[in-house]
């Protein structure tokens, strides 16, 4: 049973005066990588083979981050009824793909694996919470409410399956931190740059992968707040095997928040270089 359905949103409030511009082309993007679930669910199922307590597990997870896409595109569709997230969708399918036929972890281990699974719902229960509190849209807010609930309880589950193995893998902890470090920085690629593309871009549009994740990330890290970051940082050093309050906690949230406002502004600034994107309608009405 989800915790959740889409019918318990509350569609008819949607209200467009309280949609920040925005917020929109980040949505749309989020939309494509959660709707990509069920990919990662074949992968995971194929990692861990003779494990059918996970396989389940997995399983379930990945029709909780379709909801999540299904959710995020059907309010992107309100706040620009121009746009068609299933075409989107069918584009970033049909150009990202993963390596779905692996039989062994690309983290090099089940621990490893986990730790990244971790290393991502952090990311995204973050997002969703930093999303909801800096949206007014009252549609949105509920959604990234329910969204960010998921991504908690998701991080809850991958690091339960981490302690199993980790009992038996016995991965030592910096070995553990380079891999969630590892994981984090994979954020700058394709994955979130080419969903940004094929959720903005017109169709057809050549993919610039540094526009993209520059445009994409700029607007992305402006939206957390010291507290989102906090609790995030809690979150990766639980996940490692470190204590996730306390000094180095303190001390690592203030490193996170640095270099995150770092990016953010290495990215307005490359954001800034490349010419104005138009929108598909003004480009149309400009007779392009
Ligand atoms: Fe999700
Ligand atoms: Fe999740």
């Amino acid at each position: 049973m989800k915790h959740w359905r889409i019918e318990d949103v509350a569609w008819e409030r949607f209200d467009p005066s309280k949609v920040d511009p925005a917020i929109v082309p980040l949505v749309k993007a989020a939309a494509m990588v959660e709707r990509n679930g069920t990919a990662y669910a074949i992968y995971l199922n194929n990692v861990f083979n003779d494990d059918p307590d996970f396989g389940r597990a997995a399983n379930y997870w990945a029709t909780e981050e379709v909801q999540h896409g299904e959710a995020l595109g059907r309010w992107a569709m309100l706040a620009d009824p121009g746009w068609d997230y299933r075409a989107a969708f069918a584009r970033y399918k049909d150009g990202f793909r993963l390596p779905l036929e692996s039989r062994e972890s690309v983290r090099g281990s089940r621990t490893g694996e986990l730790i990244a699974r971790c290393m991502v719902e952090t990311g995204t229960s973050s997002y969703y919470s930093a999303l909801g509190d800096a949206t007014a849209e009252p549609v949105l807010q509920q959604i990234c409410r329910l969204i960010a609930a998921d991504e908690f309880r998701h991080f809850k589950l991958f690091y339960d399956h981490m302690r199993r193995y980790l009992a038996r893998e016995r991965i030592g902890v910096l070995r553990r931190l380079a891999i969630a470090l590892g994981r984090i920085t994979e954020s700058e690629d394709d994955e979130l740059a080419y969903a940004y593309h094929c959720g903005n871009d017109p169709a057809g549009s050549r993919y610039d992968h540094p526009r993209a994740i520059a445009a994409y990330m700029a607007q992305a890290i402006a939206f957390y707040r010291p507290r989102h970051v906090e609790r995030g940082t809690g979150m990766i050093l639980k996940a490692v095997g470190l204590p996730p309050r306390g000094r180095l906690s303190d001390w690592a949230t203030r490193l996170f928040w640095r270099a995150l406002q770092h990016r953010r502004r290495r990215y307005a600034r490359v954001a800034a270089r490349q010419p104005a994107r138009l929108a598909p309608a003004a480009m149309a009405a400009a007779g392009d």
